[in-house]
């Protein structure tokens, strides 16, 4: 059984010192569950207090949100997989709808990236999701499939390390999520997707996110195509992201 990944997003808060003491408060009230998983995506200044303050816990990740596709070099600003996987990170966020729409990341930088942590044995979650424009044209599915396309050519092996997140650009931030019955349905033609590329598609853990919150997380947890949830704003307050980390579907 694929376990449930509960991924927090926290995009650009929380550095070294807010993190340790976010990661505190989370641990007074986290009760590790079994085939159950919580990782946080940070930001990379903070990869290393989160990677310490969580060393003891159970069932825990820590990610970062980007990563530079060249191991070293000339590229200012930029973070390479082999640093991130020293300060503690291994997984890492890749094709973020903001790194598309708000820093221009095409397709092909994400197919770079994608094969960079593949090779560093750094798990990537690549992130796809439609517009709204996009929704309204009826070109979800087809959209999806080109984010998608950056898969082309990885060995079965390579697939199965992925995990795969629908984030709806119009459902992220927008306090309009997805409907379950929706979002299943992008994630079954995800995986019947996966599976014409030679993954193992069953085994590849889809996450929805897109206005995730404590109010509609059970019945999103509830979809048996919808194997974790990627949270923004409502992972970023203690309370609510245990609520979050605890919620059941039955
Ligand atoms: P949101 O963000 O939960 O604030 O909608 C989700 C994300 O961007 O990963």
């Amino acid at each position: 059984m694929r376990p449930l990944i509960l991924a927090a997003n926290w995009k650009m808060h929380l550095g070294p010192a807010g993190a340790a003491a976010f990661l505190r408060e989370f641990l007074a009230g986290y009760h590790p569950a079994s085939n159950r998983e919580v990782w946080f995506f940070v930001p990379s200044v903070s990869v290393a207090a989160a990677a310490a303050a969580l060393r003891d816990a159970t069932a825990v990740r820590v990610g970062v949100q980007n990563v530079y596709w060249e191991p070293k070099g000339a590229f200012t600003g930029e973070t390479s997989v082999p640093m991130a996987v020293e300060a503690g990170a291994s997984a890492a966020l890749v094709g973020h709808s903001e790194r598309r729409h708000v820093f221009g990341e095409t397709d092909a930088e994400t197919g770079l990236k994608v094969r960079a942590l593949l090779a560093a044995d750094v798990i990537p979650v690549l992130c796809v999701g439609e517009t709204l424009a996009e929704r309204e044209r009826d070109q979800t599915l087809s959209v999806v499939r080109r984010q998608l396309a950056v898969l082309d050519g990885l060995d079965r092996a390579a697939l199965a390390r992925l995990v795969i997140a629908y984030e709806p650009v119009w459902a992220i931030g927008t306090g309009r999520n997805a409907t379950p019955a929706d979002a299943a349905q992008v994630h079954a033609a995800i995986r019947t997707h996966l599976g014409t590329l030679g993954a193992a598609g069953d085994h590849v853990p889809i996450l929805y996110g897109g206005s995730v919150k404590p109010g509609n997380a059970a019945e999103l947890i509830g979809e048996s195509e919808i194997d974790g949830l990627l949270v923004g704003g409502a992972s970023l307050d203690p309370a609510s992201w245990l609520a979050i980390v605890g919620a059941r579907s039955d």
